[in-house]
């Protein structure tokens, strides 16, 4: 047994939902749950977010398995429908959609169906140049849907709620805020809002409105520039282990891994992990990274290879068979993704299923 595993801990997700409904008391949670809940294991998951109001996905291809596995509150397409056959496929198994182009927007106007009209949510670009619509073409479209007789949700995205003071967060605000109120005075009151995703729960918590997104701390990263997972109260949902499968002296001079990146200056002892990048672990960390076992800091040395990475165990209590913790509850994934030069939502999308995987209660 090569002994790598992947440990879901469904009881820290729950109080990661739990911390993301006490930042934002008054209003619903969207559960981010796209990406396979972000390396997670959607269908896994559901069990722990059952208080959450609604999920969120990126397509039909990740919704359909929520439904089918029984999730009955709304499942939002955070995207919306890729084509007409997609918006008709929405509207006949009760799917909510984002729309954010005039292409969506067609289908919705023009698909006369049978069935319950699904809530809108309604894209307003407010800086982030990705998705959706402009500020002066929005009333209209909003007019339009709901003279359709459909509900809508104004939703528009941060583009650097990570870092409070960024001017550009101020001027998303005041362009969703101004919105928001002209569709509520101009179209219908019962317009609701949501800006929010978890780095605007935490930072911006007058622009809760209706509905916060929460994705990044429902799994335990931190969502914030300044502030530690840990300091957040937020738990670690993921732990990455794997285990030493052989150990080596080398000599001054020795070399370690493909392309013999890391020399031996004196003599020490190796210990090689059974774990790389086939099963998610990234291929480039930088020099200062380590694993953890024993409660010990083991450098990780030379370059990490497919199945195997290496490190320097010199004077440690470390033999074969010992576990060693790649991320989780003793080293956090925010840590090695910074050795990364990435961020932790990259390292758990990037998980594969070549380890074992296990869901804990
Ligand atoms: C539209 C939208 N809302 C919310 C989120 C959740 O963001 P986070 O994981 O930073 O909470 C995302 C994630 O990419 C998103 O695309």
């Amino acid at each position: 047994m090569r002994n790598t595993h992947v440990y879901i801990d469904l009881s820290a997700l729950k109080h990661n939902l739990q911390i993301a409904k006490h930042h934002a008391p008054n209003a619903k949670v969207l559960a981010m749950v796209k990406a396979n809940a972000y390396g997670h294991g959607a269908v896994e998951c559901l069990p722990a977010l059952t208080s959450a109001d609604a999920l969120a996905v990126a397509c039909l291809k990740e919704a359909i398995p929520l439904q089918q596995a029984g999730w009955q509150k709304p499942i939002v397409l955070i995207e919306g429908a890729f084509s007409l056959e997609e918006w008709q496929y929405a509207c006949s198994h009760d799917l909510q959609c984002v729309v954010h182009h005039k292409e969506q927007l067609n289908w919705v106007l023009n698909y006369n169906h049978q069935y319950k009209k699904p809530t809108i949510w309604l894209k307003l670009n407010t800086g982030m140049n990705r998705l959706g619509f402009k500020a002066d073409e929005i009333v209209d479209i909003a007019k339009q849907l709901t003279d359709k007789g459909y509900e809508l949700i104004l939703i528009s995205h941060f583009a650097n709620a990570d870092v409070k003071n960024h001017p550009s967060n101020l001027n998303q605000i005041a362009i969703f805020d101004k919105v928001l109120t002209t569709l509520r005075q101009q179209v219908s009151s019962n317009i609701q809002g949501s800006l929010c995703n978890s780095a605007g729960i935490v930072n911006f918590t007058n622009q809760h409105y209706d509905w916060v997104r929460a994705g990044i701390m429902l799994y335990g990263a931190t969502p914030i520039a300044e502030q530690t997972a840990d300091a957040l109260n937020l738990k670690n949902v993921m732990q990455f282990t794997a285990s030493i499968i052989a150990i080596h002296d080398l000599a001054v001079g020795d070399c370690v891994g493909y392309g013999s990146r890391w020399q031996a200056s004196k003599a020490c002892q190796i210990g090689i992990v059974s774990v790389g990048y086939a099963d998610g672990y990234p291929r480039v960390v930088s020099d200062d990274a380590y694993v953890i076992a024993n409660s010990r800091h083991l450098p990780i040395i030379g370059r990490v290879a497919m199945d195997m990475l290496m490190v320097d165990i010199t004077g440690m209590d470390i033999g074969v068979g010992t576990t060693v913790e790649l991320w989780g509850n003793q080293l956090p994934i925010d840590k090695v993704a910074e050795w990364n030069g990435t961020i932790s939502y990259e390292l758990l999308c990037l998980v594969t299923k070549r380890p074992d995987w296990h869901y804990l209660d």
